[in-house]
């Protein structure tokens, strides 16, 4: 294991900035108080980095990305760049980061902090205590096969003249890496993986299920393994989702089960993510974290934006990069007593909900909850 921890983080544009600016905080108190070296370099993505050079992601910052163990990035665009053309648009630095990184497991955890188990559509009983994570595989799959496009079809009885075509393919390649890391968080968690497919109809889902199988009796057979079809698993996150784990699964049910399951856990504000690739010299997978909102422009400026969901995802950090599943533990307690001691940012307290704390009010609060449970 490697003993020093190499950052690099991107703010980018509106609050990526200000929430970037608590987890700083964070890593802060990690060194000063948890002996845990890091060596944190700031660069620019986004409409920062045009602003600046003219280009959404520099080659210089997309080398840095390359050589660290872990990018944490805030969040980019915003309207002043809405006229762009295409390929200097601040979603193209972020997009640039996960092609070249090569980012093909998508980490998406639903986790209910008791405090906001209202804030979830299902009932408090169902979703208290919740804590699993979705692996999305996301460099293959139907939104990449070829091939793909609008044709004309004239055979008899088609209205309209025109087909639309998307393929499913997946390598067994591309599914065993993706169940490899899978396989690997569950190391790091419960120990449980639920893949899931739809092997009753589609080829790819067979393949997808025998060599999800293939890597888990060569290589983790230690790990439990089960399989169900994922319009079945849809069902089952509903009713009830603390039966799983990690759950793995494609491109296109993985878009739709991480969304429909990161509304079990309330606010946009609380979601963190993150993506991983392969391995690299030092054993940690290449990695950038990321929370899943975007740059509110409507709210930037302000100090009302809530950090927790840049916070959780420098949690995954610690937990998946930095090999630190006790400092991850700690920070999410954390981030649970102040949600329980009633501190709320504006999105968290709903209509006429009371006084709501700043941003940097609340990262404080988290910094102060983990000195004061050290
Ligand atoms: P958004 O996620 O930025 O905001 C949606 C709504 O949620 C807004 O009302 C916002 O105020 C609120 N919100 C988001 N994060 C919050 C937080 N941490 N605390 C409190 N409230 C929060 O999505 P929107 O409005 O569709 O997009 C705004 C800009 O962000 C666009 O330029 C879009 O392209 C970009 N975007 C970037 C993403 C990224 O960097 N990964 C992801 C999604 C959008
Ligand atoms: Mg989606």
């Amino acid at each position: 294991m490697s003993d020093t921890n190499s950052i690099l983080i991107l703010p980018g544009d509106g609050i990526g900035a200000e929430v970037m600016a608590e987890v700083v905080k964070v890593i802060d108190w990690f060194q000063d108080n948890r002996g845990m070296a890091f060596t944190v370099d700031h660069d620019l993505v986004g409409g920062a980095a045009y602003d600046a050079h003219g280009k959404p992601l520099s080659d210089e910052t997309m080398a840095k990305a390359q050589a660290v163990d872990a990018v944490l990035l805030g969040a980019v665009g915003g309207p002043k760049y809405d006229d762009l053309d295409f390929s200097l648009k601040p979603e193209r630095g972020l997009l640039r980061l996960r092609k070249e990184m090569d980012l093909y497991a998508n980490l998406r955890p639903a986790q209910c902090f008791d405090a906001l188990a209202d804030f979830s559509s299902l009932k408090r009983e169902v979703v208290a205590g919740l804590d699993i994570l979705i692996v999305r595989e996301l460099t293959s799959g139907i939104y990449f096969g070829q091939p793909r496009g609008i044709e004309d079809d004239t055979s008899e009885g088609n209205e309209g003249g025109r087909v639309g075509i998307n393929t499913q393919r997946y390598t067994s390649g591309e599914i065993r890496r993706v169940a490899r890391s899978a396989f690997e968080l569950a190391k790091k968690r419960d120990n449980r993986v639920c893949s899931m497919e739809k092997a009753n109809v589609m080829e790819s889902g067979i393949l997808w299920r025998q060599e999800v199988q293939w890597v888990h009796d060569n290589e983790y057979p230690d790990v439990e393994l089960s399989h169900m079809y994922a319009d079945n698993g849809a069902m089952q996150l509903v009713r009830n989702p603390r039966q799983f784990d990690v759950i793995v699964t494609d491109n296109l049910f993985g878009d739709i089960l991480s969304d429909a399951a990161a509304m079990l856990t309330g606010s946009l504000g609380m979601l963190p993510s993150a993506s991983l690739g392969a391995p690299m010299a030092n054993g940690r997978p290449k990695a950038l974290y990321e929370p899943v909102h975007g740059s509110a422009p409507d709210i930037t400026g302000q100090g009302k934006a809530n950090p927790i969901a840049c916070i959780l995802s420098f949690a995954m950090a610690l937990r998946y990069s930095f090999d630190r599943g006790d400092a991850a533990s700690e920070l999410e307690a954390a981030v649970e007593k102040v949600l329980a001691d009633g501190l709320r940012t504006a999105d968290l307290t709903g209509p006429g909900g009371g006084d709501a704390i700043s941003t940097s009010q609340m990262g404080d609060s988290i910094v102060a909850a983990l000195s004061s449970a050290a």
